[in-house]
This record gives structure tokens, sequence and C-alpha cells, in this order.
């Protein structure tokens, strides 16, 4: 038996889902525990494609569990349209397929509304959020004045809630923001009809969870964004506003930390990211065009072109240690196939100094030069590999570099989207 935590090595956009729609096969339950529809998680079965915001990835296999844990925001309009459109392809029929904590913080019209807005009136020092109410509605969980998923299953309550919190709400909107009022009535009956269809869903994550352990089953935590976008351990301000490294599993679904054995951190073979903030190895010329290109990088959630660049081993070492990775899961390896040569970032120049350790202060980090090691490229065909010996040596060697670099092992290498096209080195369930 064994209890594994997913969580993103970098910036977010990993290729969680696909490992996460891997893992399931050999799991009971698939969890997600922190963010919101801020992700985009893309699964690709066959010649369909499927992304999802907030349901787990392990959606699309038969008779396993997908529940979302008290540490996920969750916007009950996306929820019900997810729901919808993986019915309509014939997931999801058992309600009893789907859970939700009653502790879930609820992202409400307002939410959006401030956080589009603030970000407007940011200007050029946006953090460039997906625009999707996740700030808002964390800042009043731990405020202590959010709605959640058990009070909209109770009208008193959410309509006491709602009046309680909306004048000042529509305060800031309108005298802050510029923006237009909300109505409250309008707000009441929108998300009571949302209340009437989510009511099947309601559970409790944590004494569920507990209980399937205790059987023997095995479970699977799904992370959302990635570890440098963690509120405490990203590079902040430009982060997310959730405990996006492994120890938010445990928050986000009340388990304890002993039950966990095994975390996975998904790394691409160069990095990504969207929004703003520093990223050291980011190339802004032809080459980071080359590499949007080939990887097809753009967001998932947004539709924005990603940012791209070579792999930074400083930053993957940074969340080999806030996770306690246990392995590293590498994906889009076959992106990199069309290169002559490589290179991988394996320390920082800041001013006369070599820095091998990822910087916590912005100043810094935004100062920071890459120092690159040169490696040779394979420019071969490597999508259709049915195993890792297959590989040609270069790959190989990319591949044990790493894993020198970062003292953590490469458990799986991804070749391609589909399933089929995945290398297993070491199963964590096993
Ligand atoms: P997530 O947010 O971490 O789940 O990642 P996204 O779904 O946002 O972005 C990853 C993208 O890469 C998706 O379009 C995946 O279908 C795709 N992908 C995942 N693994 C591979 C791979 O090994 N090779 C290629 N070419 N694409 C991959
Ligand atoms: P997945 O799960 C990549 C980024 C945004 C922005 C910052 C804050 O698909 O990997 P937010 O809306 O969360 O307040 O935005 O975080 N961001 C992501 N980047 N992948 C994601 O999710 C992201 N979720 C948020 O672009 O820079
Ligand atoms: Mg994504």
């Amino acid at each position: 038996m064994a209890n594994v935590i997913v969580v993103g090595a970098q910036w977010g956009d990993e290729g969680k889902g696909k490992v996460v729609d891997i893992y399931t096969e050999y799991a009971q339950d698939v969890v997600r525990f922190q963010g919101g529809n801020n992700a985009g998680h893309t699964l690709v079965v066959g010649d369909q494609k499927t992304v999802l915001h907030l349901i787990p990835s392990g959606v699309l296999h038969e008779g396993k569990r997908c529940i979302i844990g008290n540490g996920v925001v969750l916007d009950p309009k996306v929820f019900l349209e997810e729901i919808d459109g993986l019915q309509r392809k014939g997931f999801l029929k058992d309600p009893a397929q789907l859970m939700v904590d009653g502790a879930v913080n609820l992202i409400m019209p307002y939410h959006k509304i401030i956080d589009i807005a603030r970000e407007r009136k940011s200007g050029a020092k946006k953090i460039g959020t997906t625009g999707r109410g996740i700030g808002p509605t964390y800042e009043d969980k731990v405020a202590r004045r959010g709605i959640r998923f058990a009070d909209l299953l109770k009208p008193e309550t959410f309509k006491r809630k709602l009046a309680e919190l909306l004048p000042e709400k529509n305060f800031y909107i309108e005298q802050y923001l510029g923006e237009k009022p909300l109505s409250e009535e309008e707000i009441f009956e929108e998300y009571m009809v949302y209340a009437e269809r989510l009511r099947c869903y309601l559970g409790r994550v944590s004494p569920y969870l507990d209980q399937s352990m205790k059987a023997g089953h095995n479970i699977l935590f799904e992370g959302a964004q990635g570890s440098l976008l963690d509120i405490d351990h990203g590079t902040y301000p430009y982060v997310t506003s959730s405990s996006t490294i492994a120890a938010g599993a445990c928050t986000g679904t009340g388990i304890g930390p002993h039950r966990i054995d095994e975390v996975i951190g998904i790394s691409k073979a160069y990095v990504t990211r969207v929004g703003e903030g520093p990223f050291p190895t980011e190339l802004d010329d032809e080459m980071g065009e080359r590499l949007r290109t080939a990887g097809g990088e753009f967001g998932a959630t947004t539709g924005r072109p990603r940012r791209t660049g070579w792999l930074d081993i400083v930053a993957l070492r940074e969340a080999v240690r806030t996770n306690g990775l246990t392995g590293i899961a590498l994906t889009k390896m076959d992106v990199l196939s069309e290169f002559e040569s490589l290179k991988v970032c394996t320390a920082y120049r800041y001013g006369e100094q070599l820095l091998e350790e990822f910087p916590q202060d912005l100043d810094v980090l935004q100062e920071c030069k890459p120092v690159y090691e040169e490696i040779a490229g394979w420019q071969k065909d490597i999508c259709s590999l049915g195993s890792y010996a297959d590989l040609p040596v270069q790959v190989k060697d990319y591949v044990d570099k790493i894993e020198a670099w970062t003292g953590c092992p490469v458990v799986l290498v991804s070749v391609g989207p589909r399933r089929d096209q995945t290398l297993i080195r070491s199963n964590p369930f096993a």
C-alpha cells in the first residue's frame, strides 16, 4: 500500500494531469488539495484531449473516486460546467464518484471582479493572475469571512453570510476599484440553483480518506500549480495564494504527514512560466520561440503563451528540498529532440558570487544570471519508444545528470502527451 503526492516542481504546467492519469491505475482515490480553477490539467487518451480545472485527473478511470479536499477553492459555476462536460462524454455517471468537502471555500462573483480589477489597476506591477478570483477567495478564507461549500447547502446561512459580506465588498468594488456593485438577490438566486445540483457531492474528506487508507487502498494526491508558485516558498509576490508544496496535501485534506509514502515532483525537461515574475533561464529570443512552438506552450486555462527557458537545476533542487521529493517525473523530453545541443543551468552568477541555492530575496533573484552546462542533443524521434532502455544514450545521459545534480531519482520519463508515451522506471505504488 502506498499514498503518493504528485506536485509541480516548477512554475506549473509541468504535466501533472498526464502523470496523475497514469498513476490513477494504481490508486483508489484521487484527491485535489489546493488551488482552484486557475489550474488547467490536460489528459490525452487516444486522440481525445480533456482539460480539467477542478475535478481530479483520475476521472477518466472508471470506479476511481475523485475528491476535492478542504484546501481547494471552488467556483460552483465552473465546477458544474466541468461535470456536465464530462457527463456528456460518458464519464462521472455515478454521483458517488465525486466528493467535495464541506470546508471548501467558494469563489464568489465579487472575488473574480476584485481579482481582475486589481490586476488592471496594478498596471506594470500586476502578478499576471488567471483572473479566476483565487487570491481574493483565499484572502477571505484566512480573514475568517469565507463562505464554505457546506454553507451553500443551507440557504438561511448562505443568505445571512452574503448579507453580512456584500456591503463591504460592494464598497470596495465601487469606491476603490471603480466597478459596478453586485446585487445580493441575484447572487443568492444564482447560487441556490448551484446548491440544488451540488448537494449530492457533499462529504467529509478527512474521515473518508482515513477509512480508505485503513481499508488498504492507495491514495493519490494531485497538486495544482507548482512549487515555485507556493505562497510561502515561491517567488513571492509572483505566486498563487495556496500551499502548492507537498505539505499542502496534509492541511488541504486533513490527513497526517506520516500517512504519506512517496512525493513525486513533475518537471519538464525545460522550464515554462505563465504570468509575471522572475525566471532566470528565460529565453527571450528565437530559441525560446522554438521551444514554445515545439512544446505547444500555450496555457490550458487562459490560452496565454508560456514563457520558455532551459532547465534550471538550482530551482529544481529547491523543489526537491521543500517537497521532500522521493522521485522526479520528467516530462516533455520529446520536445527537446529537435535541438542540436541543450543547455542546463547548474548555478547562478550573482555579481561576483556563484550561487547554488535558490535565493529567497527577489531583488537578488532578479539579478541572477544562469551558469550553463552545454549538453549534446540527440536529434532522434523518441515519441514512440516502448521502453526506457530504447532511448538514445544522450537522453539517458541527460537523465543521469539530472539525478546527480538534484540527488533525486528520475522515476518516470514522458515522451509525448498520450498514455502510451510514458516510460516508467520505478513505480511509487509498487
Ligand atoms: P499541468 O497543469 O501540470 O497538468 O500541465 P498542462 O496540462 O497545463 O500542460 C502540459 C501540456 O503538455 C499538456 O498540453 C499536455 O498534454 C502536454 N504533455 C504532457 N506530457 C507531455 C510530453 O511528455 N510530451 C509532450 N509533447 N507533451 C506533453
Ligand atoms: P496548473 O495546475 C501555471 C500562475 C498565474 C500567475 C500566478 C497567480 O495548470 O499548473 P492566480 O490566478 O493563481 O492568482 O495566479 O500563478 N498560475 C499558474 N501557472 N499553471 C497553473 O496551474 C497556474 N495557476 C496559477 O499565471 O502567474
Ligand atoms: Mg496547467
